[in-house]
């Protein structure tokens, strides 16, 4: 099977998860249906997961479970899949709200607060965190995996975590950053993520610390290609393609990669991480590919 084809058929499996896994607004704390008080925020819930994106880190989470030709059922692998794209969802409503990065086009379509209001999109947000982690609460897995599990996206999405490279981000509007500080930051704010959604699967999948660990280095370098790349189509992207909207970085001054080391500079950091992802995966045969390819498409995409 294709690259291409391996990501659509991942794309197509969380795809058809996630509406599920998002639920209704039916209630165990209310006697009265709350269906319909609660059709906005359920509807902007779901404007927000289900529109588009790439599904990098639902892919992750699936192609991990291959490497480690791991036996576990396609339901727990769905809702790790389901769990981080709904903190990557809850994210990317935050990042674009008037007080974050104020962006009004997100994967092709209108972001979260101009579609319906700010206050919707902070509740959105909310919302889809907390449903994450009730998610990997529902795993039919042994108690002590599952506890790894919440600890692991707790940690990665908090303020030691995406969080709190948000915070960095924007502290340093208007300001350079240093180049181990601008990649803290990176490692933080996306990074943090990237790495949490391979975890889960190994985790899921019983693998050794050791296998855990060399997955977790192959993370770390994709997780900061990732950023890189992130930034350099801020510069060079096409907003039609990337679905939201170029130079965004440039016209609030953010520090980014580019702005440190210069295009080129910055292309050279992501060709050299995407070789140290692929030293990372030496151990593992070619039932980790998926993984190399998708460290390449990390680097090489346009959107
Ligand atoms: C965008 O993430 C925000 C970053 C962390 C760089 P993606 O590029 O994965 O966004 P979608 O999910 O495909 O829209
Ligand atoms: C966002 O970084 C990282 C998140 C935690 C959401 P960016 O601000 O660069 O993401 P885009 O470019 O808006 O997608
Ligand atoms: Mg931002
Ligand atoms: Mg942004
Ligand atoms: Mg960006």
């Amino acid at each position: 099977m294709s690259f291409n084809d391996y990501l659509q058929q991942c794309q197509q499996q969380v795809q058809r998860a996630l509406p599920t896994m998002l639920g209704s607004a039916g209630s165990e704390f209310s006697d009265a249906d709350a269906g319909q008080a609660l059709t906005r925020l359920f509807e902007a819930s779901h404007y927000s997961l289900m529109n588009g994106g790439k599904r990098v880190r639902a892919t992750l989470v699936y192609a991990t479970a291959h490497a480690l030709d791991a036996d576990i059922d396609d339901n727990a692998l769905d809702s790790c899949a389901c769990a981080i794209e709904m903190i990557h969802a809850y994210s990317l409503v935050h990042d674009d709200l008037p007080a974050m990065d104020d962006d009004a086009l997100r994967r092709g379509k209108p972001t979260c607060h101009i579609a319906y209001d700010e206050a919707t999109a902070i509740l959105v947000g909310d919302g889809l965190q907390s449903r994450a982690f009730e998610l990997l609460t529902e795993l039919s897995l042994p108690a002590e995996n599952c506890l790894a599990m919440l600890r692991l996206l707790a940690a990665a999405s908090g303020p030691r975590g995406m969080v709190g490279g948000q915070a960095i981000d924007l502290a340093n509007v208007n300001r350079q950053l240093d180049l181990a500080t601008l990649q803290t930051m990176h490692q933080l704010k996306t990074g943090a993520l990237i790495r949490a959604a391979i975890g889960l699967a190994a985790l899921a999948s019983n693998a050794s610390a050791q296998q855990r660990q060399q997955l977790d280095n192959y993370g770390q370098a994709i997780g900061l290609a990732f950023q890189v790349q992130d930034d350099i189509l801020d510069i060079e992207g096409d907003t039609a393609i990337l679905g939201k909207t170029q130079g965004a970085d440039q016209s609030l001054n953010k520090p980014t990669f580019p702005a440190l080391l210069g295009l080129d500079g910055a292309k050279a950091l992501a060709q050299q991480l995407h070789e140290q992802a692929l030293t990372a995966l030496q151990d593992f045969g070619p039932g980790a590919d998926a993984l190399r390819q998708l460290s390449n498409y990390i680097i090489e995409r346009r959107h």
